[in-house]
């Protein structure tokens, strides 16, 4: 029997509930395959705030760096919204991509049959089909860029700053390809570089190492006009490779094409196959407790885990045709229903799930 150490972060809202959901389809899915997962819950967010003072724990990072994959719920919420900037739960989803090395993100947007007509999107621009995978850059840029306060001509100001090196941009650059070349082979990489001198080594580098995918169809946009082509036509697009700060806005606009954020998963990821899993919405503070909640996403998640940093593809094949039979069927929570589908709770879900596998 195999056996794989997963440190689970629940975090705060509804990350609590919709975690305990994915990990009992975790556990079923993997007896199937003959694989133990030995799960270590641990805190950051909101609830470590409260906890200890710290965001991100220093035993929550080691104990992380010592598994094999981190799932993650979500963090934050209204209660910690006006502490300042290094003590916000934020920092803690900065903290594990940073203390982890998790320079990729990866998040897939597609349109599910299903779900059609929540897309805000016309059915004559979604029926041409949407599938994107934007590759974000996870651990430069601006988010990681010197920052700070200082007076201009006697005038107080704040400033962050955009760098990458090249090898920065050539390791993104590398995933964006190799996965492209599982996909469709197109990959669009996304800059500003009319104006930024780092857009412009991006796009240099990128059409350095384009050179060795010579399969792979390359376009440059910016980002401006990228994220109006993502609304006018996405069904141009494949791979999404982008920096930190225009993979944050443009992942969600590319999310919301779906028109079900509570549908979709992401992975943070390094060369070594490690991987921190969470979805792409936030901890949903509103809603969180009261069975609410959609565990669809977090579930995804499990699955890309299962495929990217445990090895298990065909274990995460059975959960997305789990969910896709559950969404034929008709069920739905309330961020995805639609009049004449049957509308469940979060744990109704989950037991549906784990039904089907
Ligand atoms: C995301 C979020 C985070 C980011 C925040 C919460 C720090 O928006 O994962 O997209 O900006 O990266
Ligand atoms: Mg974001």
């Amino acid at each position: 029997m195999k056996e794989f150490k997963i440190a689970v972060i629940p975090g705060d809202g509804i990350g609590v509930e919709v975690t305990e959901q994915a990990l009992k389809v975790l556990e079923k899915v993997c007896k199937k395959y003959d694989t133990k997962l030995n799960f270590t819950e641990l805190k950051a967010g909101g609830c470590a705030i409260d906890d200890c003072g710290n965001p991100l724990p220093v035993e929550t990072l080691e104990k992380c760096k010592k598994s094999d994959a981190v799932f993650l719920g979500a963090v934050g919420g209204p209660k910690w919204d006006d502490l300042p900037g290094k003590q916000r739960p934020e920092q803690a989803l900065l903290g594990l991509r940073g203390g982890l090395g998790l320079y990729a993100n990866l998040r897939p947007t597609k349109v599910f049959d299903e779900l059609k007509s929540a897309s805000p999107l016309k059915d004559s621009i979604i029926d041409k089909g949407v599938d994107i995978l934007v590759v974000r850059e996870l651990t430069g840029g601006i988010y990681f860029g010197e920052k700070g306060r200082k007076e201009v001509d006697g005038i107080y100001a704040a400033y962050d700053t955009e760098l990458y090196t090249v090898d920065e941009i050539k390791r993104i650059a590398h995933c964006g390809f190799k996965a492209a070349m599982k996909r469709r082979k197109k990959l669009t990489s996304v800059d500003k570089a009319n104006i930024l001198e780092s857009s412009r080594l991006w796009r240099e580098v990128v059409e350095e190492v384009a050179k060795e995918y010579p399969e792979v169809e390359v376009n440059h946009l910016y980002v401006d006009n990228a994220s109006m082509q993502l609304v006018r036509n996405p069904s141009q697009f494949d791979i999404i490779l982008t920096s930190n700060m225009f993979g944050d806005i443009l992942s969600d606009e590319a999310s919301m094409i779906s028109g079900s954020i509570g549908m979709l998963a992401s992975a943070s990821l390094r060369e070594d196959n490690f991987g921190m899993y969470e979805p792409v919405h936030g901890s949903a503070p509103d809603i969180a407790g009261m069975n609410l909640a959609n565990p669809l996403a977090q579930i995804l998640s499990a699955a890309m885990m299962l495929e990217y940093s445990l090895g298990m593809s065909e274990a995460a094949r059975d959960i997305e045709n789990a969910v896709d039979v559950v969404l034929k069927e008709g069920y739905r929570t309330g961020d995805i229903y639609s009049e004449g589908a049957k509308k469940i709770g979060t744990k109704e879900m989950g037991e549906l799930i784990l039904s089907n596998i």
